[in-house]
């Protein structure tokens, strides 16, 4: 009789091609949030310092209201859409990330903000985030990518500033700064 042959966990653990190796066995997984995610979605809020979340939400959240989760995971009418960041390790997920994007097909443009769980700030998943939502927003057709944070929030302005974001001046709150970044090649596809 043959001896049966047993998957080793890491050899199941299916990343997307354009997957960041991050550590040794560890992949980044970027994809879009699904219904079951909306507890880890909470956790990570829930996880996330004070003053991460102060900077993510622009002001005091312990967490997110239940419309707001519903709102996020919902479709939104098809115009935003969350992604969740993942840190794959031998079949094992691990939510490491959020970020959210708003495309708002008359302007032509789509809105963004992000965070990253403390303990693994400063490794590149800000980055791969905002990258891959860059690159949802240009197969959407949008010619322009914004975002808004505090004045303050100096690393948000550096990541901005690495993907080649320009600063802008805010129109309504003076504490905060609008982060802005045009994308090649507007197609038709907003408008579709
Ligand atoms: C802002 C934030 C998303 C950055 O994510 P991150 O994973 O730490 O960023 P990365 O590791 O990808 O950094 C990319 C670049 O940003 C810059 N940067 C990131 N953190 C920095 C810091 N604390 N100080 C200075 N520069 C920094 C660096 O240029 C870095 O590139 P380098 O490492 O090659 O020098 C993260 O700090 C975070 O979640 N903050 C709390 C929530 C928040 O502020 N959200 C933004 C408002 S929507």
């Amino acid at each position: 009789m043959g001896t049966a042959v047993v998957p080793h966990p890491c050899m199941a653990s299916p990343v997307r091609p354009d997957g960041l190796r991050i550590g040794a066995g560890l992949m980044l997984d970027i994809r879009p949030m699904v219904a079951a995610d909306s507890e880890a979605l909470q956790a990570h809020v829930r996880g996330l310092s004070m003053r991460s979340r102060h900077n993510r939400y622009l002001g005091g959240v312990n967490e997110l209201a239940r419309a707001e989760v519903e709102r996020l995971l919902g479709g939104a009418g098809g115009t935003v859409f969350p992604l969740v960041a993942e840190l794959v390790e031998c079949g094992r997920r691990t939510m490491v990330g959020e970020a959210v994007y708003a495309i708002d097909r008359s302007a032509g443009t789509v809105e963004f903000a992000l965070s990253v769980r403390d303990d693994w700030q400063g490794r590149g998943i800000g980055a791969a985030l905002l990258g891959a939502i860059a690159v949802r927003a240009g197969k959407a057709g949008a010619g322009l990518l914004h975002g808004e944070t505090l004045r303050g929030n100096d690393a948000m302005l550096a990541l901005a500033a690495k993907v080649g974001a320009v600063e802008a001046r805010h129109r309504d709150d003076p504490r905060l700064v609008r982060i802005e970044r045009r994308l090649a090649a507007a197609s038709a596809a907003l408008a579709a």
